[in-house]
């Protein structure tokens, strides 16, 4: 029944509200989508992953879901999904849905019974504990922290008790523990996979279990104030058992988990076959080399080996028995072009290129998020207002409140935001960069939308689009692409990426110069006589054993 389908896939984001708005009212839609599935499918995806869908009050943009069953009414409605999902099969598109089941909308029926009286059945569905009384001042119950600032803990009311949201205060957590949440759960999968979905992507999944009874964390130097009680919690591995078993094993299903810093080993342990929990998790931490301690808005200079690091860690980790994933972008980074010190305004198209090959050509499934196929780059915001997104909102607030001052505040959050990934497609230079006929748009378009866009890209002679093309092409076909070991070579060389994927007797060989310098590589031995199979510039210099290569420049070698 199982068909692995995932190995060779290459999957395409789809971020809802930004994607393509059909009806002309400002906010992305599905008959939007639908419009634009030809040009997924042009570019070699095949499969689809939709960020939230579902009904939500949008405090964090789809990720408080208020009724897993449904569809937002301003996406459009269930029978505009079932043409969506029929439209991607006829297209041999797989689908898979987001699933955010850490949290629910503080607006779900089951949040709202559950503040609605201290005997409703539901009260067990979250977190809720009484908060510490100091004198005439109530405490909440830890001095856990939300990922997004401020205390972990809100007051119900003017109760003595507190519910627990790790996320937006609109986001309450979720109790695990009890196993009605997790009946709940299983049959809200249940319900989109018998629907046709192929597949869930799990938002923050790596949270699902805490450590009980609550208590404060007392560590002086966490990175998150209460992550070691929330993060890879004592039971997570047999809540993801329970689902597998009782769900994802009865259909052809894939599952990639998004987690939140894990341990090495509890991001090994999710993965590994034998232990049937995830088909795959997201492995980010290369995305990390441009910034201090996984904090998005403290920018440090990028560090390529820590890039490789991140990059390569987990295709050697999951090679054996397990599987990997391969990002660069998503909807809560920066466009890819603008950041690991790249100039966008000089190398956009040979950075994008050059990032695609050192990323896509590894072990694991491609993920791409919609734009980056065209090499979009950052938004030029010029103020806080014209952000969408709570999280630059509330961490421009604690800084602004910490006595930074605004512009320098401003200038971190520009760095990191996640909105730069969240305004509307630039599909070409038409009114609003094409994303709709010319109503104003839900979150300002990239004002570079007549200069960047997908149609002048896919125009180009030197094209971002045509080259994923070829590369996925490339991908899709290679059982070495997709099946490979990858073997790291030069580690330690602070320009260039370079490694081999071997899978019986054949090899292929990727190396790039990850530097705005031109820069001569020595190539192993092997690759001496191999044919070039893609490059990013049309023409490189080869040399006896070496190979010039130029600022970005990326080469694909194929063993004779
Ligand atoms: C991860 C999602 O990708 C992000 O967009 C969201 O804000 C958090 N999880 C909370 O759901």
């Amino acid at each position: 029944m199982k068909t692995d389908w995932y190995k060779n896939a290459v999957v395409y984001q789809v971020y809802p509200f930004s994607f393509m708005d059909g009806n002309n009212d400002g906010w992305g839609d599905i008959p939007g989508i639908l419009s634009k599935l030809d040009h997924i499918k042009e570019l070699g995806a095949t499969a689809v992953w939709f960020s939230p869908l579902y009904r939500s009050p949008d405090f964090d943009y789809g990720y408080d879901v208020s009724d897993y069953r449904s569809i937002d009414g301003k996406f459009g409605t269930m029978a505009d999904f079932d043409t969506l999902l029929s439209a991607c099969h006829k297209r041999d598109l797989k689908v898979i849905m987001d699933m955010v089941l850490n949290h629910t909308s503080t607006e779900h029926p089951w949040f709202r019974e559950a503040i609605s009286s201290k005997d409703s059945p539901y009260r067990d569905y979250y977190i809720i504990r009484e908060g510490i009384r100091k004198g005439r001042k109530l405490l909440p119950p830890s001095n856990w922290q939300s990922t997004f600032t401020g205390s972990a803990w809100e007051r119900i009311g003017e109760s003595d008790e507190f519910y627990l949201h790790l996320f937006c205060r609109e986001q309450a957590d979720l109790n695990w523990e009890n196993p009605r949440v997790r009946e709940e759960i299983a049959d809200i999968l249940d319900f989109w996979l018998a629907k046709g979905v192929d597949g869930f992507r799990f938002d923050v999944f790596n949270m699902f279990s805490k450590v009980f009874p609550i208590r404060d964390d007392r560590e002086k130097h966490t990175f998150q104030k209460g992550a070691q009680f929330f993060v890879d919690g004592p039971r997570m591995h047999e809540f993801l058992r329970e689902l597998n078993e009782k769900v994802f094993s009865r259909y052809d299903s894939y599952t990639v988990g998004e987690s939140f810093h894990p341990s090495p080993e509890a991001a090994r342990a999710y993965v590994k076959r034998e232990n049937r929990e995830l088909d795959s998790i997201f492995s980010f931490a290369h995305l990390d080399s441009d910034n201090i301690g996984g904090k998005k808005f403290f920018r440090k200079p990028f560090d390529l080996l820590q890039f490789k690091d991140g990059l390569f860690g987990p295709q050697r980790d999951n090679y054996e028995d397990g599987w990997n994933t391969l990002v660069l972008e998503n909807h809560d980074n920066p466009r890819s072009v603008d950041r690991f010190s790249i100039d966008s305004g000089k190398y956009r198209y040979e950075a994008a290129t050059m990032l695609a090959a050192v990323v896509f050509m590894g072990f694991g499934t491609p993920f791409i998020y919609m734009g980056e196929e065209a090499g979009l780059t950052n938004c030029a915001f010029t103020s806080i207002e014209q952000m969408k997104d709570p999280v630059s909102h509330f961490v421009y607030d604690l800084m602004t409140r910490c006595g930074m001052p605004r512009k320098l505040a401003f200038s971190f959050i520009r760095y990191g935001a996640r909105d730069h990934a969240r305004v509307p497609m630039a599909w070409d230079d038409t009114a609003n960069g094409g994303f709709n006929g010319g109503h104003p748009t839900w979150q300002c378009v990239n004002p570079r939308f007549r200069e960047i866009n997908v149609r002048k890209d896919r125009d180009a002679e030197r094209s971002v689009f045509r080259f994923y093309q070829k590369l996925l092409a490339i991908r899709k076909s290679s059982e070495t692409a997709i099946m490979g070991k990858t073997e790291e070579y030069d580690h330690g060389n602070r320009r260039i990426v370079a490694y081999s994927r071997t899978f019986g007797d054949d090899r292929l060989f990727v190396c790039a110069n990850f530097s705005p310098r031109p820069v001569r590589y020595v190539l192993p031995p092997w690759v001496k006589g191999a044919r070039v199979l893609l490059d990013n510039y049309g023409q490189y210099q080869r040399g006896e054993a070496s190979v010039a290569l130029s600022p970005y420049q990326a080469l694909i070698f194929e063993e004779a």
